[in-house]
């Protein structure tokens, strides 16, 4: 049970459950071309255990249980995204009209059930076929992207309740081009740079796309961290600025305010694409919200060796399965802070959880839900425009480099069987929204 109560959240508050296509879909012999988490996930080192998403939770056919799941726990929206490749199987030109059916039964299916669909253009599975041309290291991508999110907005978008282009931009150009963590798997400063930069281009050449085709309620999703510091000595504060900056401040600043932050420019120097400064009025498109994905803090230091502008070491905060710590201040004090800072436009919760070991008992995770609801709480009692939360995640799934090994589901699922087993999370979130919506 939660101690929250739906009414603490007024009327119009929107609560819902959020996934992702390549983590749950599977159906990968419909027409749909390669992703580069397909090559990613298949190359030995890559992905623990050797996990793909090939299977998944199977969602391509089971989509009608998991829509009825979401239904019956009350909730009023599902954030899923579209699968680049499933539509326009090389990224470009043909379209795959089983991936266009696919969309079709799944949104008019969760209209069917009174549950309002928000989209997401692109949670990291970019067709291989422009990896190949360089992916996001390539100017043009903001070309192809925007020509894909014209595709979405003329076939779906009378239906979609809102579109997001990008799902946190930090991890498709810093944690996949620098740290080389997630697909393409990069360690490459100039190809990191350039990915910073390219992506945010692209989201505003979609929105663009997207406006001229009628789509309405327009955003973006990004990943936020609080950041603080190790102590309080002057090199530790430069290092959590400089932490805040790469993390947060790059894409609030690009995107809300057609600026990003000098030290972090200067850093990147001459990697950064030639000129991107002409392009910084399409990167702030005005945005009808902003979409913020929290799980915990980052706490930065001087580099030990100063080879680096920081360090990020572990705080001693209890922590969840992927070693997170659990801070739900962190997410009042961002909200605030995106408000104050930033912008006034209305703000969601898009993506908040915590993965758990296995276990239809999930205590804990009810626990950080609660709190992390209150934090939203007092996020909207300080000025905080929040209107909706979404929760990470309605199933266990593909978590990314951890494989099927990370727990973040609300709804168990058995790798074997593809049954579904509502948690006690599921059911605390079920007893605060059954019969309200
Ligand atoms: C976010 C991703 C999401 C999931 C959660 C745990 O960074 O958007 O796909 O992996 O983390």
């Amino acid at each position: 049970m939660f101690s929250v109560d739906r009414k603490d959240f007024g009327p119009g508050f929107t609560f819902g459950v959020a996934t992702a296509a390549y983590q749950i879909e599977g159906g990968q012999d419909d027409g749909r071309g390669a992703s580069i988490w397909d090559s990613f996930s298949s190359t030995p080192g890559n992905v623990h255990n050797g996990d793909t998403g090939a299977v998944a939770c199977n969602h391509y056919e089971l989509w009608p249980q998991d829509l009825d799941l979401i239904r019956d726990g009350g909730f009023d929206g599902y954030r899923f995204s579209f699968s680049w490749p499933r539509l326009i199987p090389e990224g470009t030109g043909a379209i795959n009209p089983a991936g266009v059916d696919f969309y079709d039964r799944l949104i008019d299916g969760m209209l069917a059930r009174g549950i309002k669909p928000y989209a997401t253009l692109y949670h990291w599975d970019l067709p291989s076929a422009l990896q190949d041309k360089g992916g996001w290291m390539n100017r043009d991508i903001a070309g192809w992207f925007a020509d894909y999110a014209a595709l979405v907005a003329q076939k779906f978008g009378d239906r979609l309740q809102a579109t997001a282009t990008i799902n946190e931009p930090w991890c498709v150009a810093f944690l996949s081009h620098y740290l080389g963590i997630h697909a393409p798997g990069y360690r490459d400063v100039r190809a990191a740079a350039r990915a910073m930069h390219h992506v945010l281009f692209a989201h505003g050449t979609a929105i663009d796309a997207l406006r001229a085709n009628g789509a309405k309620n327009l955003g973006i999703v990004l990943n936020l961290e609080k950041a603080e510091a190790a102590s309080d000595n002057p090199e530790d504060l430069a290092a959590m600025n400089m932490g805040d900056a790469v993390f947060n401040r790059w894409y609030l600043g690009g995107i809300l305010k057609g600026q990003y932050p000098e030290d972090v420019t200067t850093w990147l120097g001459d990697n950064l694409p030639r000129d991107y400064q002409r392009d910084m009025e399409v990167v702030s498109r005005p945005l009808d919200w902003l979409g913020i994905n929290y799980y915990t803090r980052g706490i930065y230091r001087a580099s030990t060796d100063g080879s680096r502008p920081f360090e990020q070491i572990k705080g001693d905060l209890e922590k969840t399965d992927m070693g997170w710590e659990i801070y739900p201040k962190g997410l009042s004090d961002l909200l605030v802070r995106v408000s104050n800072e930033y912008t006034k436009i209305p703000l969601y919760v898009t993506e908040n959880g915590m993965a758990e070991v296995e276990g239809d008992d999930d205590p804990r995770r009810v626990h950080y839900y609660d709190d992390h609801l209150k934090a939203v709480l007092s996020a909207r009692a300080q000025g905080a425009d929040v209107r909706g939360y979404f929760a990470w995640s309605l199933l266990d799934n593909y978590e990314w480099a951890e494989g099927y090994n990370k727990r973040f589901g609300i709804v168990h699922v058995d790798y074997e069987t593809q049954q579904r087993t509502p948690k006690a999370s599921y059911r605390a979130f079920q007893g605060m929204l059954h019969n309200t919506r």
